[in-house]
Order: structure tokens, then C-alpha cells, then sequence
């Protein structure tokens, strides 16, 4: 068979993710060995170093840079000193949105060796599909009168026919594929114009999906019923914001939100993905090498996933989780592994 080769913009970024990111690399690249594919890595030294020197957390061209990219693996940003909307909006929403990376895919399970928060789960398999372009997480609005008491702020949520149907679509496949449930978080009781959209362009998409089971649920009773009955989901579609908290309630419920990945997908394949751990920079315990690298590793495997090498996105995960099955763990987990003892472990199943 003939090599096929990669180009991978990596952004470590900030704290954590400057240690999570090398453990990832370096797996892929020994995948990439044994299943014909390499890789070649573009560093990319943006983040909040980059902001102390620039004035911004990536180069004015940034993105057309990653344009020509077949993905990007990213670790986190967020720095104590900077505020975190500066470092969101400066680098990962430009990414996210300029890329059209719309669905924003987050599985949740509980891998072996995790035991949940909640002793009663033990059975949780989940993917939140989050639309990732618009919504609640919007820039249209403004602050007026700043530090008087007149002062106040509008943020207008952007919710389109074109946007609500196609995550809707993506996620109705994907519950194809899986167990065939779906369900809709919304909130139309109280929000009287955008979420009643939200439910009917939902309801459109997926009535002609034979075999789907089709619920809509208020997101503040859905929040509960995932924290009660995990077992009974299995993909949950959700706005912006709604896809954003359930997401980090779900990982929660299934151990330690340092496990969690997250895809940014562009399902036309126009633009380059984006991958990357659902935690973020973790500034309590960067630069001490102890953070888990599975949410990154995880994350790793979704891309090749993207990249159509299964084999070695299913490989990775294996990996993982014999690692995790033997006990060795990192400390989030009640471990005593550190971020490279657990890397050396997965490398070693991997070899
Ligand atoms: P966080 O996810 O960085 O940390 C939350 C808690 O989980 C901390 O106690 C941390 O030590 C722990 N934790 C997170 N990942 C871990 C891992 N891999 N291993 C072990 N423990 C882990 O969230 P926080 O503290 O709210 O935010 C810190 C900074 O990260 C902020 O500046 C925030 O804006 C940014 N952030 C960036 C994200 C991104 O780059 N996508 C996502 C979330 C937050
Ligand atoms: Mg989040």
C-alpha cells in the first residue's frame, strides 16, 4: 500500500496543554508507523506567550496559515493573567467559525479503571452533538454606559434555519449508526423565538429518519435526568451554550472531565477540523506533570478517525484503555501515574 502523509498544525497552547499535547504527538506518529501514514507536524507557538509578545494570541494571517492543513490538534488556552474571552474569542471561536467546524462532537464514556462520581453509573455511553457557530455564543450586542450605574449589556443569540439543520442532520446519522436514540435539549418554555425554531427545524430533520427514537426535553430536566439516568441516552443534540454545559456535566458524571475530548468538525471537508481535550489550561496544576493526557489522546483518535484511519484511531483508544484497565492512572483519577509514566504505558501497548 502506498504512505499517506498528513499535514497536522498542532497549538499546544497554555498550562496543561503544552504537556498533554507531546504524549499525543508522539503516539501518532508511532500508529503512523505501523498502520502506512505519517505525519507532518506544524508547530504552532500561538497562545497567551504568544499575546505577551504580540498583542494577540495568533498572527494576523493565522488562519489562512492552517487553511492548507488536513487537521489541527490543539491542547488549551487560557492564562490567569489574560481574560479568558480574549483568549477565546482571539484564537479558538475565530478557528471554530472561520473553518465552519459546526458540529462540535463530544463521546462520553466511562473507561476502564474510572469509577463515577455517582457510585450508582456504570453505564454511560453518550455523544453530545453542540452546535458550534452560532447561538447564544454570539458577538452581536454591546455594553453601554461602562462603570456607571445606567450601564448595561445586550447579547443577542443567533439561531438560523440553515444552522439548527444541519447539526440536526449530522446528529440523527450519527444516532444511526449508534442505538438510533436522539435527543433534543431545548428550552421553547422560555425561550419564546429562537427555540421554537430550534424545535421544529429539529423535528423536520428527523421525522423522516426511520427507526430514530425522537425526544425533546427541556435542558434544566434533561440536566437532571443525565445526572439520574445516564444510561438512558445516547446522542443528545444541543444549541451553543446548552451543548457546552451538558457536555462537561456528562464528562463529570463519567469520572474526570481530564478523559473528555471534543471534535470541531467541517463535515464538507472544505476546511480543516480541529481536536482537542474538553478541559483547559488546568492553571492549579500546570507545570508538575501530572495532568491526564487521555482527553487529548482521545481526541488524537477522533482525528485520525476524521483522517479515515480507523484502524489506528481504534488502535489508539485500545491502548488507553489497557492501560487504564492495569491500573496505572493519573492522580485525577486517584492514580499514581504522571503524564509521561501513562503515555510510556500507552506507547509500550502501542509498539
Ligand atoms: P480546566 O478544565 O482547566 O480545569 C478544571 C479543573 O479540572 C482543575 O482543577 C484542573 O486541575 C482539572 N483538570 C482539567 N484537566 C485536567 C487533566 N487533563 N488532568 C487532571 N486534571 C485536570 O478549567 P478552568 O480551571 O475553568 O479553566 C482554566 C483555564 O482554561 C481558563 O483560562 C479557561 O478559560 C480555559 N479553558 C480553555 C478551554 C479550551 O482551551 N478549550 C476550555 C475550558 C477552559
Ligand atoms: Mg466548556
Amino acid at each position: 500500500s502506498t504512505q499517506r502523509t498528513y499535514t497536522i498544525d498542532v497549538i499546544a497552547g497554555d498550562g496543561i496543554g503544552q504537556e498533554v499535547i507531546p504524549p499525543a504527538i508522539r503516539c501518532v506518529d508511532a500508529l503512523g508507523a505501523r498502520h502506512g501514514y505519517s505525519v507532518v507536524w506544524r508547530e504552532r507557538d500561538w497562545g497567551s506567550d504568544y499575546y505577551f509578545t504580540h498583542r494577540r494570541m495568533m498572527p494576523v494571517d493565522g488562519i489562512e496559515q492552517l487553511a492548507d492543513g488536513d487537521a489541527i490538534l490543539l491542547g488549551a488556552v487560557g492564562h490567569p493573567d489574560l481574560p479568558d474571552h480574549e483568549t477565546l474569542w482571539g484564537l479558538l471561536i475565530p478557528i471554530r467559525r472561520e473553518f465552519l467546524q459546526y458540529i462540535n462532537l463530544r463521546p462520553v464514556r466511562i473507561l476502564p479503571g474510572v469509577v463515577s462520581p455517582l457510585r450508582k453509573v456504570t453505564d454511560l455511553d453518550i455523544v453530545v452533538v453542540r452546535e458550534n457557530v452560532e447561538g447564544e455564543y454570539s458577538s452581536v450586542g454591546g455594553r453601554v454606559y461602562r462603570g456607571r450605574s445606567e450601564e448595561f449589556a445586550i447579547q443577542e443569540a443567533v439561531f438560523t434555519r440553515t444552522g439548527i439543520e444541519r447539526v440536526a442532520r449530522f446528529a440523527a446519522d450519527l444516532a444511526a449508526t449508534r442505538r438510533g436514540r436522539l435527543t433534543s435539549a431545548t428550552k421553547s418554555n422560555g425561550i419564546i423565538h429562537s427555540m421554537p425554531l430550534w424545535d421544529e427545524v429539529a423535528a423536520d430533520v428527523v421525522r423522516d429518519g426511520a427507526g430514530l427514537t425522537v425526544d425533546s426535553v427541556l435542558i434544566d430536566a434533561l440536566a437532571a435526568k443525565v445526572v439520574l439516568d445516564p444510561g438512558a441516552f445516547d446522542v443528545i443534540v444541543a444549541s451553543n451554550l446548552f451543548g457546552d454545559i451538558l457536555s462537561d456535566l456528562v464528562a463529570a458524571v463519567a469520572g474526570s472531565i481530564g478523559i473528555a475530548p471534543s471534535a470541531n468538525i467541517n463535515p464538507e471537508r472544505r476546511y480543516p477540523s480541529m481536536f482537542e481535550p474538553v478541559h483547559g489550561s488546568a492553571p492549579d496544576i500546570a507545570g508538575r506533570g501530572i495532568a491526564n493526557p487521555v482527553g487529548q489522546l482521545w481526541s488524537a483518535s477522533l482525528m485520525l478517525g476524521h483522517l479515515g484511519e480507523s484502524a489506528a484511531a481504534d488502535a489508539l483508544m485500545a491502548a488507553v484503555e489497557q492501560t487504564m484497565a492495569s491500573g496505572v492512572l493519573t492522580a485525577d483519577l486517584g492514580g499514581r501515574a504522571d503524564t509521561s509514566e501513562f503515555a510510556t504505558q500507552v506507547l509500550r501497548r502501542i509498539d
